[in-house]
C-alpha cells in the first residue's frame, strides 16, 4: 500500500496514541496501539507502527493522525514512525498482474524535515535491495546484478569496474570460476566505487555475497533446502542498497562495494566434490563440498577487496544454516578482527533496530579441520559444529593479517516465510540501514 505523510490535516478518520501495553483499545475514533516494553528501543516503536499499520488496513480505514508521546525525542519519533510505517508497507508486486492501488494518508505533527528526509532514502534504500532478493533467480541472473550496479553508477556518478569471465581467468580467481562453472551463466565480479565530493576521511570496502541462486552444485541441496536459495545474493543486494543511498546521504567516506555473481549448479562442467583449485591469494583449496560455495566466491573477492587498503573492509553473506541455528532467523552474528569495528556495527544496529551477535573468529581447534592432506585448506569441516565461525575462519584465510575485517553472516535476517515486525513476507533489506548508519555516525571522526 502507498503511503503518504502530510503535515495538514483535514481530517483523519483515526487517532493514533502510542501507550503501554496495559492502555491498549479502540476508544471512539481514537486507536490506541501498544509499545512493547521489554524490546530494545530501537525496534519497540517501529514494531508498534508497523501493528497500526496493519490494523488500519484491516479494517479499511484509509487517513490517520499519528500523535508523538509527549517525552519522545524527535530524531527517534520521526525516524521510527517513517521507517515502521513504510517498511511494514512495502509489497513485492513485480509480478502481481494486479496490483494494490490504495493509499494511507498519515496526518503528523511533522513538517518534511532534515530527519524525514534522511528516514525516507534510508526507506528507498531498503526497499531497493528487498526488490532486488525478491527477484527471483530467472530473472536477477549475474549480467542483471552487474546491470543494476551500472546504472546506479551511472545515476550517481559512481566509477564501477567489470570483470568477466576472460578477465577471471586471466587474475586467477579460480576459487570464484570453481562455483561459475557448472552456470551457463556469465560470472561477473563487479567493483563500484562512491567518491565523496569533499575530503574524504577513510575508505570503507563492503563486499557481498552474491549467489543469484544456490542449488548446492554436485552436492546438490534437498528440493524444500533449495527452496529460497534465490536469496543467496541478499549480501550483495545489501551493498547495491547502501549505493543507492551514498550520494544522497553525502556521505563523507570513500566506499567499495565489491561482490562476485553467479550461480551455483550442477552440470557436466561443474566442479566435482575433491577438486583443488589455487584461489587469487595463491592459496590452494580443496573442495570437498560444492555447497559450501559463498566461502569460496567470497575468498577471491576478498583478496581483491582487501588490494584496495582499506581502513575497514566489511562483507554481508548469507554463508552458513549454522548461523541461524546460533543465534535464530532474526539476528546476524558478527566476527570481526577489530573491536572497535565490532562494537561500531552493534551500535549502529541499535540504531537502525538490526540485531547482530558478535561470535568469536578466533578458535585454534576448529581451525585445524581446516587442514587438507592434499592443499592448503578444505572448505568444509567434515562436521557439523560450530558452521558459521569455522565458515569466518576459512575467509580469513585469504585476507592480509593487518586488515582491519568485519564479516556479517546474514543467512537468518534476509528473508523470512511469515511477516515479522516491520519486514512482510519475503526479503527484509537487512544490512542496508546499519551500515548506512555505520557511515552517517562516524562521519566527523577521522
Ligand atoms: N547459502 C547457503 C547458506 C544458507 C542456508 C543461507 C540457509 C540461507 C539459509 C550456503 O551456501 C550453504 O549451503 N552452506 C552450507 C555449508 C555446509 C555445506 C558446510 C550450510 O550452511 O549448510
Ligand atoms: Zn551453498
Ligand atoms: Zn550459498
Amino acid at each position: 500500500m502507498e503511503i503518504k505523510f502530510t503535515k495538514t490535516r483535514p481530517k483523519a478518520e483515526v487517532l493514533i496514541r502510542f501507550v503501554k501495553e496495559s492502555e491498549k483499545g479502540i476508544k471512539g475514533r481514537t486507536m490506541k496501539v501498544p509499545v512493547r516494553s521489554g524490546v530494545p528501543k530501537g525496534i519497540a516503536l517501529r514494531w508498534a507502527a508497523a501493528e497500526a499499520y496493519r490494523n488500519v488496513k484491516a479494517i479499511g480505514i484509509r487517513s490517520i493522525y499519528v500523535k508523538k508521546p509527549p517525552h519522545m525525542e524527535p530524531f527517534k519519533w520521526y525516524l521510527q514512525m517513517y521507517e515502521g510505517f513504510k517498511l511494514a508497507a512495502y509489497r513485492y508486486d513485480r509480478f502481481h498482474t494486479k496490483k494494490e492501488e490504495d493509499e494511507l494518508v498519515v496526518y503528523w505533527q511533522g513538517e518534511y524535515n532534515d530527519l524525514v528526509k534522511k528516514a525516507d532514502i534510508l526507506v528507498e534504500a531498503t526497499n531497493f535491495t528487498r526488490d532486488i532478493v525478491n527477484t527471483p533467480a530467472n530473472v536477477a541472473t549475474p549480467e542483471y546484478l552487474k546491470d543494476v550496479a551500472e546504472t546506479l553508477a551511472k545515476e550517481n556518478g559512481y566509477e564501477v569496474r567489470v570483470f568477466g569471465r576472460p578477465e577471471l581467468e586471466r587474475m586467477g580467481m579460480n576459487a570464484f570460476l570453481a562455483v561459475a562453472a557448472g552456470s551457463q551463466k556469465e560470472p561477473y565480479l563487479v567493483h563500484l566505487i562512491y567518491r565523496p565530493s569533499g575530503k574524504v576521511r577513510r575508505r570503507i570496502v563492503l563486499v557481498g555475497k552474491a549467489l543469484t541462486f544456490d542449488s548446492g552444485g554436485l552436492s546438490l541441496k534437498s528440493a524444500q533446502g533449495m527452496m529460497t536459495m534465490k536469496i543467496d545474493k541478499a549480501g550483495a543486494a545489501a551493498v547495491l542498497g547502501v549505493f543507492h543511498a551514498l550520494k544522497r546521504l553525502k556521505i563523507d567516506y570513500e566506499v567499495h562495494g565489491i561482490f562476485a555473481a553467479t550461480e551455483n549448479m550442477p552440470d557436466a562442467n561443474a566442479i566435482h566434490p575433491g577438486d583443488i583449485v589455487k584461489s587469487y591469494s595463491g592459496k590452494t583449496i580443496e573442495i570437498l563440498n560444492t555447497d559450501a560455495e559463498g566461502r569460496l566466491t567470497l575468498a577471491d573477492a576478498l583478496a581483491y577487496a582487501a588490494e584496495q587498503e582499506p581502513d575497514y573492509l566489511i562483507d554481508l553473506a548469507t554463508l552458513t544454516g549454522s548461523a541461524v541455528v546460533a543465534l535464530g532467523e532474526f539476528t546476524a552474528a558478527l566476527f570481526t578482527t577489530d573491536n572497535s569495528l565490532g562494537h561500531a556495527i552493534m551500535k549502529s544496529g541499535n540504531i537502525s533496530g538490526e540485531r547482530f551477535w558478535h561470535m568469536p573468529l578466533e578458535d585454534p581447534f576448529l581451525r585445524e579441520k581446516m587442514r587438507s592432506y592434499a592443499a592448503d585448506v578444505k572448505n568444509i569441516a567434515g562436521d557439523r559444529w560450530g558452521g558459521a565461525i569455522f565458515a569466518a575462519q576459512f575467509l580469513r584465510e585469504f585476507l592480509p593479517e593487518r586488515i582491519r575485517w568485519a564479516h556479517l553472516d546474514i543467512a537468518g535476517p534476509v528473508f523470512n516465510m511469515k511477516e515479522w515486525a516491520y519486514n512482510p513476507v519475503g526479503a527484509t533489506g537487512f544490512g542496508v540501514r546499519t551500515l548506512l548508519h555505520l557511515l552517517m555516525r562516524t562521519r566527523s571522526k577521522s
